[in-house]
Order: C-alpha cells, then structure tokens, then sequence
C-alpha cells in the first residue's frame, strides 16, 4: 500500500458523530464512556475531534484545556485500524494544536498495562511523573494509572500536514 493512502483527516467531533465515537469505545474499552459523557465533553467546551479514513471515523481523541496546560481525557483508534499509524497522527494533532494554542503541559493517565500505548507517548516525548493509585476500574478491583507529562516546548512542530 502506498503510504500517502493512510493518512486521516482530523475534524471537529460532532453530535451525529457520536453512535461511531460509541460503538469504537465500546470495543476498545472494559469500562466504556456512555454516549452522555461525550456530550458533555461537547458541551463542555473541550477539544474534541475525530479522525476519519474516507469519510468512516477510525478514531476519537478529547482534551481538556485550561491555562496553559492540557490534558487528553481520552484516545482512541478503532481496533480494526491499528498499527497503521493512525495513533501517531491524532497524536501529533492533538500536540501541534495545543502547541499553536499556548500549552505549555499535556498531561494524561494510562493504564501500566497499557504497554502499546505507553510506548507511543514515550516515542512523542512525554515522562511519567506519578502514580495514581486505584484510578482505574479493573476486573479485579481497581489499578493505578500512570501520569505521562510532555513538556511541549521541549518538540518542535511535529512535521505533519492537515
Ligand atoms: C493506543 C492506540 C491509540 C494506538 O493507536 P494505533 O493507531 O494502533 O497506533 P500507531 O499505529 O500509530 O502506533 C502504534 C505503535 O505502537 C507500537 N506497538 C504495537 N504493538 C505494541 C506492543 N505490543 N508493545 C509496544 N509497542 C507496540 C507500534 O510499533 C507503533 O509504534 P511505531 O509505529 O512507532 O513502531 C490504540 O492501540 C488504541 O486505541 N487502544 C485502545 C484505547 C487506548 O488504550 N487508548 C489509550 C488510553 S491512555
């Protein structure tokens, strides 16, 4: 495949958006945002977009921002379109617009066993800098999630066209 053919196009995530945004959450999650949680974050105001293939939503990410610090409530690429990099742009979209909007800090939390996602933050420059112990829902109880910092003066614009 030619590789100009997997790049997404990143858009404003809208209300009619939300049954796709659903059904990937569902999927991707053992503990699922409802359909009323991103409402909120819609109404709320916060960065909401979602990436698309051809028109068909592949992924979603939400970011919440407040002075000049940011934080990525969630992040997702539908299972049947991972591994192709679309992880990587929606993440280098997320950082060049909170870049071009003066945040200075994204913060976000993961699960430790998230081994795939950890591993893409730390290729994009973010350090874990706290523990947040029984964050998490888990099958077991509850588990900790790790706190990622990126200090975004520390990259550069990531060299990405939309
Ligand atoms: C995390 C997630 C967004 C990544 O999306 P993606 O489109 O598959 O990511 P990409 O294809 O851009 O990149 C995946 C990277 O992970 C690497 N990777 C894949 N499997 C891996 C594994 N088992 N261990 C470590 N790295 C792994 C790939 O090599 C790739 O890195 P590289 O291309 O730089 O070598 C996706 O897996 C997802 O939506 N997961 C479910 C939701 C989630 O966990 N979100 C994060 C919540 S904090």
């Amino acid at each position: 495949m030619h590789v100009f053919d997997l790049d997404i196009e990143i858009t404003k995530m809208l209300e009619v958006d939300l049954p796709s945004v659903v059904g990937i959450e569902r999927n991707s999650y053992d503990y699922p945002w409802n359909e009323n949680i991103f409402r909120d974050c819609l109404l709320s105001g916060y960065t909401c977009v979602v990436a698309k293939k051809s028109d068909l939503i592949v992924g979603y990410a939400i970011l919440s921002s407040a002075l000049n610090e940011a934080h990525i409530l969630n992040f997702c690429i539908d299972k049947g379109y991972r591994n192709l990099g679309f992880g990587h742009q929606l993440l280098d979209y997320l950082i060049n617009q909170s870049k071009v909007n003066g945040t200075e800090k994204i913060f976000l939390e993961v699960r430790p066993s998230n081994i795939k996602a950890i591993a893409l933050y730390i290729k994009k420059g973010f350090e874990k800098i706290a523990k947040r112990p029984s964050y998490y829902r888990h099958i077991n109880g509850r588990e900790d999630a790790d706190v990622y910092l990126l200090y975004t003066s520390k990259i550069g614009y990531l060299d990405i066209q939309y």
